[in-house]
């Protein structure tokens, strides 16, 4: 039982009380944060004049053999200390002496975990941005190779209209592309330093918060010591983030699970990304994709547990705010591994276009055009609606489609088709003719392609 504090207790802490406050069996991530942090914080206060050149350096060694010995595996970081702030300070005190115990000089770990746990939001965040980048090229490329693979398009999961798999795959090129940005959003407004708020009511020590600030990488100092120690917008707002990108993994991984279906063929998983039954040997599940959706209870969990956390806590620092860590951790962690396995899933499927292409043209996707034609002819709109809506019960009864219906047996519906009603029916005209901006027409289809190329090329 290692705790810096203990000077003002008669009585020992009771072991399982100690344990149940102790929080190094998780923060132990945040000990590169924590070294740099009293880098920059050791730097300040030498150059503030409030320690010494020779203690700098003294404190400096000191961190710096504490973090080579952490990273060669010399030093295990195990749970005798209370948390990771104090695991770092003690041994920076037993190997430096006396010198050692001015590192914590203006500040208390209220700041000092505030800056940890900002500093290592921070990379999360420039890492899933990185992860998406990652996603969102895979998903360019096979739009870039499919603007004239046709399938259908579904409302309530019917069959509505012909579009393309480039056209598909655009839906969720803007969704993640709208994650990136959530990213970008979400660095900005929390890249500022709390260190140097103190335990909330700042220092009286003349620490300049600027250039702790500019040193750890932030755009300046947090402007208010109670809000700095307590706010914990930006992780909430991170786990918000991260769980709309799950909710959009899991849209597309149950649209992955339909489409590889026995009966819809529109896709085969490659072997590395699915896995088999252990009594039905013709069996090939898509088991990544059913986690992926699965996992995104976890994450929106780790976001709705935060935000009770948060409600009632008066200002300012409060030990419930511990709790910010160990589910915000495990969504990270989850929406990293489920980024990176279902981007190598995407890269790896195969698509079935034939299957694709037959699909649409099953199932009256081209009904809408029919209409249209007739409204070409004269016809207004909701009489071509209904002689169209006749038009597909018949086919319906017979068993057929639209454009294999013979001419006179068209005409018997509507005097007003011609022969050109099966050009204007097929597959082909009924995507290529949709041209408007945001359309699945090809030729619309690659100006939009031009312009996600060079969305991605931005980052934060
Ligand atoms: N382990 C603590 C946390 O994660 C560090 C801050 C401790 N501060 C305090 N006043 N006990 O929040």
């Amino acid at each position: 039982m290692a705790q810096l504090w203990g000077g003002r207790f008669q009585g020992e802490t009771d072991r399982k009380a100690y344990e149940f406050n102790a929080s190094i069996r998780f923060d132990k991530r945040l000990f590169h944060q924590d070294v740099r942090g009293s880098v920059a914080h050791v730097t300040m206060l030498a150059k503030q004049g409030i320690l010494s050149d020779q203690e700098k350096e003294r404190i400096l060694g000191g961190l710096d053999s504490i973090r080579e010995d952490v990273d060669e595996g010399r030093l295990e970081i195990d749970d005798t200390c209370e948390d990771i702030h104090s695991f770092v300070e003690m041994h920076l005190i037993s190997r430096i002496g006396d010198t050692g115990k001015k590192l914590h000089t203006g500040r208390s770990r209220n700041d000092q975990v505030a800056l940890d746990m900002r500093m290592y939001t921070r990379e999360r965040v420039e890492e899933t941005d990185f992860l998406l980048k990652e996603l969102l090229s895979v998903i360019l490329n096979t739009m870039e190779e499919n603007l004239d693979t046709f399938m259908p398009g579904f409302t309530h999961l019917q069959k509505a209209q012909p579009i393309t798999l480039a056209h598909h795959f655009g839906a969720y090129f803007e969704m993640f592309w709208r994650d990136r940005q959530r990213m970008r959003d979400i660095y900005e407004r929390m890249n500022y330093c709390p260190l140097g708020a103190g335990a909330l009511a700042g220092t009286t020590y003349p620490l300049d918060r600027e250039y702790t600030a500019e040193l750890l990488g932030f755009a300046g100092p947090t402007l208010n010591s109670m809000d700095s120690v307590s706010d914990r917008d930006y992780l909430i707002e991170f786990l918000s983030a991260l769980s709309m990108v799950m909710m959009h993994l899991s849209r597309f991984s149950e649209e992955i699970i339909i489409w590889n279906s026995n009966e819809y063929q529109f896709v085969e998983i490659d072997d590395a990304y699915s896995t088999g039954s252990s009594i039905m040997p013709q069996k090939k599940n898509p088991d990544i994709a059913e986690l992926v959706r699965g996992k995104t209870g976890r994450v929106y969990g780790a976001l709705v547990s935060l935000l009770t956390t948060m409600k009632g806590i008066p200002l300012a620092y409060n030990k419930d705010m511990q709790e910010d860590k160990e589910l915000a951790f495990d969504a990270m962690d989850t929406v990293r591994d489920c980024l990176v396995l279902f981007t190598e899933m995407l890269r790896t499927m195969k698509f079935q276009k034939e299957n694709m292409a037959l699909s649409a043209m099953n199932g009256f996707t081209n009904a809408t055009d029919a209409a249209d034609y007739l409204v070409g002819k004269g016809v207004p709109f909701r009489d071509a609606h209904g002689i169209i809506g006749r038009l597909v019960l018949y086919c319906v009864e017979k068993k057929t489609s639209i454009e294999n219906l013979a001419l006179e047996e068209l005409k018997e519906i509507s005097d007003r088709f011609e022969e050109d009603i099966y050009e204007a029916v097929s597959l082909k005209t009924c995507v290529e003719k949709r041209l408007t901006i945001g359309a699945p027409g090809a030729d619309a289809m690659k100006d939009v392609i031009e312009k996600y190329k060079s969305f991605l090329e931005e980052s934060i």
